[in-house]
């Protein structure tokens, strides 16, 4: 079998192009006119048709080179027609040169007559025959007008889309037409060569506005009408966009991709018209939205607008549906993927809520850095705390307690503790006050519930603490405070402390609060904003506690002042509502008797 090597025709300048994308693959079988390569210049995309039939055996480009006219694009191992056909072109001169037994086939001068008959065995051979008027065809310069648009108003033009000179086909725009209504295309009457533009976009034109001159090429009919028994044999030549001969602009026209729709109500149907503003059934969004499509036959058909607008928006073309022949994308469906992708980015979801991304930074720049692994736990508390400040506003209150009295109390259990082998921090102190501030605020001791329409009151009263363990922070939640007395809640609150930082917390036991108390006393801090635990809907901070002076109204007295802040979800609390809590709670502090009460 004989090889060919097709190289990169005559693309009428010197400058080079990029190849954007390859169209076939090694192995596949190819017919003359079928797509090798889409180039790709400042100007326009362009197909670079095979010219001959077989099978290809090598690529000799990849995507992203930059290739010129002559440039070798791709090996091809000709099939038998094409071969007998080359064979027959060179038996002219040599009859000897088949190999195969076909020389009978390309048998020049007068056997040539006979064979004709039998065309789908000399398909090329044929073509050859008839290529010889093609070029030698005397051309015609006509002047095309618009035919009827259907409208007596005059519409605009909003795009050419042919350049002096292209080659266009039968149907191939030449230009967008824009109405109030539509948008319509200009399609070319015949195939052609675009001679001269007599319209510029902005122009207002109408029914018999002329609007190109075309040189019609006589012999291209001819030549067409011979095609058809080889392409006959060769289906997949006729599926292509384009009978090219050459690399010819293939513009993004939408008479290209979508062919003159039938409006029998007017003209509409001789201009390709497109109600580019009628509504399109709604499609449902793909469940892989990220999902490549791909065109039939897994290529990408796109003309040069819409591969330079999806540039501009940075939409991956693989990722977009085209809704013209074969697949074909369209400006509308780039439009569409589009209005999808920021719907789905709009759409609340983990992690998402449409908020813009963290962009990722490579801090190596900077110096020396090392990817440290999170913990289960602080990878469950990143989620959460993310999740309860995004669901829940937040409000924080702040206030301080005269801890002084509960101080001199709290020393004077000392022997008492160390009988009991008990310690008593402050921390038993704010459990009880703070069970007994839920008790008579029952409004902190509530979640939303999950209709919008109601409150979930708690009768119980358990309060979480928070544990700085070295896996995170764990957060045990005791059961029944306001029914427990001092020693029991520090023995508790010690037990479960040393049980989360030992890692033998339960599930359960990290269940259930209403309310939680987060202290950073012992560490220090003047104050901070604690995040809600949700669904519970408050969160108390405690901070450590100084010696300040105070103003009793006579003078300033020392007095032990403890700083409180209370986060509460503005959803189900009210400012005032925690100005009470708050006044509630620092009382209790200031004045252990009000427990009493
Ligand atoms: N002001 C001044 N001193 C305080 C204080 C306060 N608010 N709270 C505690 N202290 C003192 C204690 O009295 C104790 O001192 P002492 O030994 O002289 O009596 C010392 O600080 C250490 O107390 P600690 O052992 O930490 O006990 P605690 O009952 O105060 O706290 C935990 C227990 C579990 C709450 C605590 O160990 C803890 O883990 N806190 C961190 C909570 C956290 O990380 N919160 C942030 C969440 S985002």
């Amino acid at each position: 079998m004989a090889k060919e090597i097709v190289t990169i025709p005559d693309l009428g300048t010197d400058d080079e192009v990029d190849v954007i994308e390859i169209s076939v693959a090694p192995g596949d079988q190819i017919t003359e006119e079928q797509g090798l390569l889409v180039l790709e210049s400042d100007k326009a995309t362009m197909d670079v048709p095979s010219p001959v039939a077989g099978k290809v055996v090598r690529i000799l480009v990849k995507e992203g080179d930059s290739v010129k006219t002559g440039s070798e694009i791709v090996e091809v191992e000709l099939d038998g027609d094409t071969e007998a056909a080359a064979e027959g072109d060179s038996a002219a001169t040599d009859d000897d040169k088949s190999e195969d037994g076909k020389a009978g086939q390309g048998k020049p001068g007068a056997d040539e007559a006979e064979a004709q008959p039998e065309a789908s065995q000399q398909p090329t051979q044929q073509e050859s025959t008839q290529q010889e008027p093609r070029t030698s065809a005397p051309a015609q310069d006509e002047v095309f007008e618009l035919p009827d648009l259907g409208t007596e108003d005059q519409v605009d033009v909003i795009e050419l889309s042919v350049a002096v000179g292209d080659q266009v086909e039968e149907g191939q725009a030449l230009g967008m037409l824009e109405s109030d209504k539509a948008t319509m295309d200009v399609p070319a009457p015949y195939a052609a060569e675009v001679v001269e533009l007599l319209v510029k976009e902005g122009d207002k034109v109408g029914a018999g506005t002329p609007f190109a001159k075309l040189r019609r090429q006589a012999a291209e009919e001819d030549a067409a009408a011979a095609d058809a028994p080889a392409t006959g044999k060769e289906p997949s030549a006729k599926e292509e966009p384009s009978a090219k001969k050459g690399p010819s602009a293939e513009k993004d026209t939408p008479a290209d991709d979508e062919k003159a729709k039938p409006d029998s109500s007017s003209g509409a149907a001789a201009t390709g018209r497109t109600e580019r503003s009628a509504p399109r059934p709604p499609e449902p969004l793909p469940a892989e939205p990220d999902a490549p499509h791909e065109s039939e036959g897994g290529k990408i058909y796109a003309g040069p607008a819409v591969r330079h607008m999806a540039r501009e928006l940075g939409v991956p073309l693989e990722r977009v549906k085209g809704s013209g022949p074969k697949g074909r994308i369209q400006k509308d469906d780039l439009t569409r993927f589009v209005k999808e992708a920021v719907g789905r980015s709009e759409v609340p979801s983990a992690g998402g809520a449409g908020l813009p991304p963290v962009p990722d930074v490579d801090f190596s720049q900077f110096g020396e850095t090392e990817l440290v692994p999170m913990t289960k736990i602080q990878s469950l508390t990143a989620t959460n705390m993310q999740r309860a400040w995004l669901n829940a506003p937040h409000v924080t209150h702040f206030d301080s307690a005269d801890i002084t009295d509960l101080e001199k109390f709290r020393k004077s259990l000392k022997d008492e503790s160390e009988r009991r082998n008990v310690k008593v921090t402050p921390l038993p102190f704010l459990l009880m006050a703070s069970a007994r501030a839920l008790r008579a605020h029952s409004q902190f001791n509530r979640s939303l519930h999950s209709d919008g329409k109601h409150f979930v009151q708690k009768h119980y009263v358990h309060i979480g603490m928070a544990v700085d363990t070295p896996r995170g922070l764990l957060v045990p939640v005791i059961r029944d405070v306001d029914q427990k007395g001092l020693w029991e809640l520090a023995e508790e609150a010690a037990e479960l402390a040393k049980k989360a930082r030992d890692g033998k917390l339960s599930a359960a036991e990290m269940q259930g609060g209403s309310f939680t108390i987060s202290s950073l006393g012992a560490i220090g801090g003047t104050g901070f904003t604690p995040i809600i635990n949700v669904p519970e809907v408050s969160i108390l901070a405690v901070s450590r506690a100084e010696i300040r002076p105070v103003w009793n109204g006579k003078k300033f007295v020392p007095r032990q002042m403890l700083p409180l802040s209370l986060s509460y979800d503005h959803r189900a609390v009210n400012g005032a509502d925690a100005g009470r809590f708050m006044t509630y709670l620092t009382e209790v502090l200031g004045d252990l008797r009000r427990l009493l009460l």
